[in-house]
């Protein structure tokens, strides 16, 4: 009886460890922006608001001149929302929080992959001009292997110098 005790406590511990990991490892942003609504209802494309995908390694988030171009004024009543409009009244800045990283040992370009490859965002970042709020984790988790098997099927070098320097 006294063992069985044990392994049940200690199976309640590592679940409660797992639960209390995965929400610290979870990113919430400071504003419930809306994929769907900008790109579908609005008409948004991808590069009016990740202006450098091809021109640069990184995409960059949104500047808030970019938000202010129609959130200077109210658009609808949302809460979410108003708290674009006062931030852009009070010169203040909404600091995004990245979700997608790779390691610093590994090379990785937009452009190459946009303009030269022609490849889709969605390949990477999956279905997120669907999204309704911000994803909190990847919604295509970022690794070694999904990298290579790409490269291995469409006949980019997989040498470790390609993607380490
Ligand atoms: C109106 C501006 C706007 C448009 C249009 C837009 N995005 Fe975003 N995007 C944002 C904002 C703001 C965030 C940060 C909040 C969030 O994650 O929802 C973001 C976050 C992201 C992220 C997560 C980046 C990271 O690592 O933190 C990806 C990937 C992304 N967008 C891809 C896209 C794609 C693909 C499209 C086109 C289908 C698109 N976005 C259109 C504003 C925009
Ligand atoms: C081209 C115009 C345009 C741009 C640029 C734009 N938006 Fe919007 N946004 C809208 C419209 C239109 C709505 C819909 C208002 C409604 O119906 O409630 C909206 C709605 C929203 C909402 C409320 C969404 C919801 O579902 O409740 C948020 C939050 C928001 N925008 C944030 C942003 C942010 C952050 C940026 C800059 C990265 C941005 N918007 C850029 C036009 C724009
Ligand atoms: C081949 C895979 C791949 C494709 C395709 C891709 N991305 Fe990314 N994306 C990444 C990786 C990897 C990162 C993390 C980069 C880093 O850590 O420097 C990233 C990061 C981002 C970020 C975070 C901020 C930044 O400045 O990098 C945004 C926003 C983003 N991507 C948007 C897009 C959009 C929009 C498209 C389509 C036009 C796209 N991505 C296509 C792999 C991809
Ligand atoms: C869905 C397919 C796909 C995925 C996923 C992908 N790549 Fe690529 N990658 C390509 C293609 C296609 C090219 C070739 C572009 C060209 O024609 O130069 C390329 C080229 C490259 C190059 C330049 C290769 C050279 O010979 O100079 C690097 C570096 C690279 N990728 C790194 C990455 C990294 C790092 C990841 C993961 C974060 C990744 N790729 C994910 C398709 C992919
Ligand atoms: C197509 C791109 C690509 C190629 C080719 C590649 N890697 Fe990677 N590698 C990555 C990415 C992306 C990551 C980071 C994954 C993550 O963030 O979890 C990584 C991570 C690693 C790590 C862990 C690094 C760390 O900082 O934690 C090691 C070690 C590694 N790779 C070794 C290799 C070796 C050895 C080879 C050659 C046999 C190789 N890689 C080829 C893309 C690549």
């Amino acid at each position: 009886m006294g063992r069985i005790a044990i392994l049940v406590i200690l199976v309640i511990l590592i679940l409660v460890l797992a639960y209390l990991w995965l929400q610290g490892s979870e990113i919430v942003q400071p504003v419930q922006f809306n994929h769907l609504k900008h790109t579908k209802e609005v008409g948004l494309s991808c590069e009016d608001c990740h202006i450098y995908f091809k021109t640069q390694r990184f995409a960059g988030l949104p500047s808030m001149e970019i938000c202010a171009g129609c959130h200077s004024e109210p658009q609808g009543k949302s809460k979410e929302e108003a708290k674009i409009v006062e931030a852009i009244k009070e010169g203040k800045t909404i600091e995004w929080q990245r979700i997608y990283r790779t390691k610093r040992s590994v090379t990785y370009s937009h452009r190459l992959h946009i303009v030269v490859g022609k490849l889709e965002c969605k390949v990477c970042h999956g279905d997120i001009a669907d999204a309704i709020r911000p994803p909190r984790r990847p919604l295509v988790k970022i690794s070694m292997d999904h990298c290579r098997d790409c490269h291995r099927k469409m006949k980019v070098s997989n040498d470790c110098i390609t993607c380490h320097k």
